[in-house]
């Protein structure tokens, strides 16, 4: 599918020509165009997360994965190996994803690249005419998911934000109760994280690593090679804290399952409390909380580095309890604490949410995503404003409207970011 002009052409022909079709055309022929006609031709960049969305990607019916880019040449080579030996065919490997934007047969840019791609590489795919499936958080900063936003419209593309669990069956569920009612009026949700990671340090950089292009539209700093791979996420020129990083996703299910969308305020308090002696910018233990209009709140904390758990995302309301798990089972308590109602979860959304993806760009309905990159934007914005919270160490007054900074020009500052010249994403 090369667009979607070409796939309404062919519908068209074979509806004008389907007399010709019956009697010239073998069944076999005719599936093996309109197979064609459907294909959906994908390149997907960085291939650590990107790995397992590139097998999903290619082991879809009627979806072919053409590029795999990274680079790092080593896990762009074994990520096409890993695609190969998931009886898919064998993608080319590339190092510059501006290759996957220039080729007309490509219909998705999947971008698992580190957190200050998301945005520049959304927008350059959108504006290319691609497709665009992001991973989370959607944006490395405010003003590029407005952009984001912005560069979807324009184009008429469907953007879609890694938060599967947007898309996995029970969770929805679980969701459609709360706004059921079932817990009546649901005023306070509360989102729970935790891991054990170490300290960090910087490290000996990979070899094959092109890191002018790691960078790309991040202003260029020698430190880089100490913290690729991965331990990018704990340094805030390229990533988020924890709560970027794993905070988005269950805020975003806190978001959906309360009905909010822009908050009134925020604030957070926290820091590096565990590994004292690294160099980690971001926190490691954080409590952030929102209040909504309508006498509603969002709280979340994160420990990096203690992974005693309690609860995933428990939503509270006049009528009971919701209670959902890492897993996707979800359980209901009733007023007195008694448990009414048990759902276990079966998938986390993975394959699901890969699948409204493909869906929304086949029916032409860009808007029909369960993560569609407006509701991205406004998750991954929560992420923004509590980190913007913590350091500043302010209280936020947010316009709800569009959740910016209201009278702190020290916090509006961070609302955005500088560009490497010639990097600067424009829609
Ligand atoms: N949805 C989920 O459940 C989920 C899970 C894991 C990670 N993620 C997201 O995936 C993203 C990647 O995280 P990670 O943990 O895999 O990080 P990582 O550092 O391990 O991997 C990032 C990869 O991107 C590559 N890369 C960097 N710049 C590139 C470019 N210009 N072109 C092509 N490749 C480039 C790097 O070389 C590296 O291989 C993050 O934004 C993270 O939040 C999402």
């Amino acid at each position: 599918m090369t667009n979607s002009i070409d796939r309404r052409q062919f519908m068209q022909n074979t509806a004008t020509t389907g007399a010709v079709a019956t009697t010239a055309l073998s069944a076999a022929q005719a599936f093996s165009q309109e197979s064609a006609a459907n294909k959906l031709v994908v390149g997907v960049m960085g291939l650590s997360r990107g790995r397992s969305l590139a097998v999903g990607f290619a082991q879809m019916a009627d979806v072919e994965v053409k590029y795999v880019c990274d680079v790092d040449r080593d896990r762009a080579g074994s990520g096409a190996d890993l695609v190969a030996g998931a009886n898919a065919p064998k993608p080319m490997v590339i190092t510059d994803f501006r290759r996957i934007l220039e080729d007309k047969d490509v219909d998705i840019l999947v971008c698992a690249a580190p957190n200050h791609w998301h945005a520049p590489a959304t927008i350059m795919g959108c504006n290319a005419g691609k497709h665009v499936y992001v991973e989370k958080p959607c944006s490395h900063n405010p003003f590029e998911g407005e952009l984001m936003v912005a560069a979807a419209r324009k184009n008429n593309r469907a953007v879609q934000m890694g938060t599967q669990r947007r898309s996995a069956p029970e969770t929805i569920l679980a969701i459609d109760e709360l706004r059921g009612g079932a817990i009546g009026r649901v005023y306070h949700s509360r989102a729970f994280y935790a891991s054990a990671r170490p300290p960090i340090h910087p490290g000996t950089a990979p070899a094959n690593v092109d890191f002018d292009l790691w960078q790309g539209p991040a202003p260029r700093l020698d430190e880089v090679r100490g913290y690729v791979h991965y331990n990018w996420h704990w340094r805030w020129h390229w990533g988020n804290g924890e709560l970027g990083n794993n905070g988005v996703h269950t805020l975003d299910l806190c978001r959906w399952g309360m009905g909010v969308d822009y908050p009134l305020r925020v604030s957070s308090s926290g820091g590096r409390y565990h590994h004292v002696a690294d160099s980690q910018e971001t926190p490691d233990t954080q409590t952030v909380s929102f209040e909504f209009a309508g006498n509603r709140q969002i709280t979340w904390t994160g420990l990096s580095c203690n992974r005693h758990r309690t609860d995933f995302v428990i939503f509270y309301g006049t009528g009971g309890t919701l209670e959902l798990d890492s897993s996707g089972s979800y359980r209901i308590y009733d007023t007195k604490d008694a448990l009414v109602k048990e759902v276990h979860g079966a998938a986390l959304g993975d394959a699901q949410h890969k699948e409204n993806f493909v869906t929304a760009i086949r029916m032409e309905r860009p808007l029909s995503l369960n993560s569609e990159i407006l509701e991205g934007h406004k998750s991954t914005l929560l992420c923004h404003l509590g980190n913007i919270a913590q350091r500043t160490g302010r209280l936020l007054n947010c316009d709800p409207t569009d959740g910016r900074i209201l009278e702190d020009p020290e916090a509006m500052s961070l609302w955005a970011r500088d560009y490497e010249p010639g990097w600067e994403p424009v829609v």
